[in-house]
């Protein structure tokens, strides 16, 4: 009937992680939820994620896994579906998985396994999924609220915002959610791309070059955070999962530390070498304890010739100070292009943490990535989506 409502216990917009799970968890309480997204296809960032196979969570997660501007917000969420929640529910579905790294649960074959988890169990609580929807303008109605969607209005008790940040445009991502915060007056704290590689300034760029490809285990920090993990050279700047984790710390302008070597005492190790073979090089000694390539470029970037007999204590407290703490000012980063999160977004002070509830309007909630909490990479982003959105599931 022309002009009439279709009316739903429950409205989520977005269907990714937090909403395909949020779905879920209400349809089982008998809702009846409606799903809506702008994109032809759900799940896409779960397809794309942990190279195809979907770091889906991490045994390990803390909330000191994540930043946040309000770092106690996420905690109730976070205790209330665990890893092992989810773990439980993969499965119940059988899907394989392994551990890649301590406590990082990867799909054996494909991120596709998790998403279908997500998309079999709507199925199953009965909660239906429009894609192609993008949603005109929201206002609210009563307790409730009322959508404008190309296909008519739609009507709901509940409305989950569950739309994601900006990070990867081209995979649906937009800043939806931040608007629709902004329109019942809430605040939405600065974003910026998280998780993302480094670019730096072309001379260093160029120094670098003969370095492209080449990884190696690194303590790298940025502010006090220190993540030991391996960094990756390419072609544009500084990447891999070190690099990652900095940049999500990182502000324009500051320096990035690099320890080469965190397992050695570099400056005891060449001292060493040294008085016992004082023909022997720094080049030699990179090369035993750094990728072959690696050891040489950068040898070569600082001109380290002739034997150690040849330098004094000195220069040898300088080599090991380059090594155990090479310092870089990356140009930028990446930026959302290929960020694989978005720092900040809704603020947490005007949420429920019980419920992901705005405090000043009870039927409105946010959950997962708009939000601001940022995990760690490694799993604690999926695991945060699904926390949330069983949090916000279980009473809209
Ligand atoms: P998500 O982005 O998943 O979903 C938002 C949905 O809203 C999308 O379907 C989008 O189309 C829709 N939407 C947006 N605007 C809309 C609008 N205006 N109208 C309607 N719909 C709209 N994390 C992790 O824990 N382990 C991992 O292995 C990885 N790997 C990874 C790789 C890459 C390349 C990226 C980019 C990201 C990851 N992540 C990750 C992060 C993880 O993907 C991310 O934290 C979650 O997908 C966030 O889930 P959400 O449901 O909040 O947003």
């Amino acid at each position: 009937m022309a002009g009439s409502t279709s009316r739903y216990d429950v409205i989520i917009i977005g269907a990714g992680a937090a909403g395909l799970m949020c779905a879920a968890t209400a349809g089982y309480r008998g809702r009846k939820v409606l799903v809506l997204d702008h994109a032809n296809k759900p799940g896409k960032k779960i397809l794309m994620s942990g190279g195809g196979r979907c770091n889906f969570t991490n045994l390990n997660s803390t909330p000191a896994n994540f930043l946040s501007d309000n770092p106690h917000y996420c905690i109730s969420a976070l205790k209330r579906y665990t890893p092992q929640d989810f773990v439980e529910l993969v499965d119940r579905h059988g899907v394989e998985y392994e551990e890649k790294a301590p406590g990082q649960l990867f799909c054996k074959d494909s991120a596709k396994d998790i998403l279908n988890v997500l998309l079999t169990e709507c199925e199953w609580a009965g909660a239906e999924i429009r894609m192609n929807t993008s949603v005109s303008g929201i206002r609210q109605a009563g307790s409730g609220f009322s959508l404008k969607t190309r296909g008519g209005t739609l009507g709901c008790e509940s409305l989950i915002v569950a739309c994601g940040g900006l990070s990867i445009p081209t995979m649906g991502a937009t800043g939806f959610g931040y608007e629709i915060a902004r329109q019942f007056g809430l605040s939405v704290l600065p974003t910026r791309a998280g998780l993302v590689p480094f670019t730096l300034h072309p001379d260093l760029k160029q120094q670098l070059a003969p370095l492209s490809g080449v990884s190696c285990p690194v303590d790298a920090h940025c502010h006090q955070q220190h993540f030991r993990e391996p960094m990756l050279v390419t072609h544009r700047g500084l990447s891999g999962p070190a690099m990652l984790q900095v940049s999500s710390y990182w502000q324009p302008g500051d320096a990035v530390h690099i320890n080469l070597l965190p397992a050695e005492n570099i400056h005891e190790d060449l001292l060493a070498l040294r008085n016992s073979k004082p023909q022997s090089t720094i080049a030699h000694y990179l090369n035993q304890h750094l990728p072959k390539r690696f050891a040489q470029a950068f040898n070569d970037l600082h001109g380290w010739n002739g034997p150690l007999q040849g330098y004094r204590n000195q220069e040898l407290e300088q080599v090991a100070g380059t090594l155990g703490d090479w310092t870089i000012k990356p140009a930028g980063t990446e930026g959302y292009r290929t960020a694989e999160v978005t720092l900040g977004g809704v603020d947490t002070r005007q949420l429920s943490s019980k419920t992901m509830a705005a405090l000043e309007h009870p039927n409105l909630y946010f959950i997962g990535e708009v939000v601001d909490v940022t995990g760690h990479l490694g799993g604690h982003n999926f695991q945060w989506a699904w926390a949330s959105g069983v949090a916000a599931g279980n009473v809209a």
